[in-house]
């Protein structure tokens, strides 16, 4: 464990934005879609830090590595929003404090009670809950770096596809850590094996969807992960998911995509 954070501490750092000229966007726009999929992404990175306020409040936040990783990760994500929001800003939006400042006191409620529901699972799984954690956290890193990978890929825009590229790159580091250890952590307890399986079961949904009004969340799914193309990123993410110990079989991709698919239809 101590090389792969180790290694992680020496890459981790502010996103790198030379060369990256956000005034291509005033020339050549990205179209709706794309930009309805960044405004997502732009609120769910700079959400990171209310989601690490709760992860502090479990064991995790005994594990010198694990929070010498958090530090540096609600960094990176910080700084992935900052880099969203100049490109929602070249468009004529608005972005970053007046945005998220918005958008917390719209959530107030809602996050207290994630917030209490976290704290009083935690105290009842225990070193268990650690490992939810993790792997919880290699699903969500995969499905949004999954997600930039076909916003790039649909949105055909040469700027936005270095930027996303750059992204990435740093969505990889967290990859890497969070899924060796959600790995490790499980292979080492069934008790934690059962607990995980459990919870992803029940209480799995899409990065954002605790945050996000749900026409977002449905939209977004929509528009990045169904069809054939998007289907193929779904359902490797679900194989990743499989080879994790105790958890095969449980689809949690091809799941949220068709339900979520469906109510985009319905609305
Ligand atoms: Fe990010
Ligand atoms: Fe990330």
């Amino acid at each position: 464990m101590r090389t792969t954070i180790e290694s992680y501490m020496q890459r981790a750092g502010r996103l790198n934005l030379d060369g990256i000229e956000f005034d291509d966007f005033r020339d050549s726009p990205l179209a709706p879609e794309a930009l309805r999929s960044l405004r997502y992404m732009h609120d769910v990175e700079h959400h990171t830090v209310c989601y690490l306020r709760d992860l502090l409040l479990t064991p995790a936040h005994r594990d010198p590595d694990i929070t010498s990783f958090l530090s540096c990760w609600v960094f990176e994500e910080m700084w992935h929003g900052e880099a969203i929001g100049r490109v929602l800003e070249a468009h004529g939006e608005e972005a970053g404090a007046p945005r998220i400042a918005a958008l917390r006191t719209k959530h107030r409620r809602k996050e207290a009670l994630s917030t209490l529901s976290t704290v009083a699972s935690a105290a009842f799984a225990g070193r268990a809950f650690t490992a939810l954690h993790m792997t919880w956290g290699a699903i969500n890193e995969w499905t949004t770096q999954a997600g930039y990978a076909r916003l790039s890929e649909k949105a055909g825009h040469p700027t936005l596809r270095e930027l996303l590229k750059r992204i990435m790159r740093q969505e990889g580091g967290h990859i890497d850590f969070y899924a060796s250890e959600a790995a490790r952590r499980l292979a080492e307890s069934p008790r934690a094996q059962r607990l995980t399986r459990f919870a992803l079961k029940r209480l799995w949904r899409p990065v954002g969807s605790g945050v996000m009004p749900q026409e977002e969340v449905g939209f977004l799914v929509g528009y990045l992960f169904d069809g054939d193309e998007g289907r193929r990123f779904t359902s490797r993410i679900d194989g990743r998911v499989d080879r994790l110990p105790g958890q095969a079989d449980l689809h949690l991709l091809a799941t949220a995509v068709s339900r979520l698919s469906r109510l985009e239809i319905a609305a």
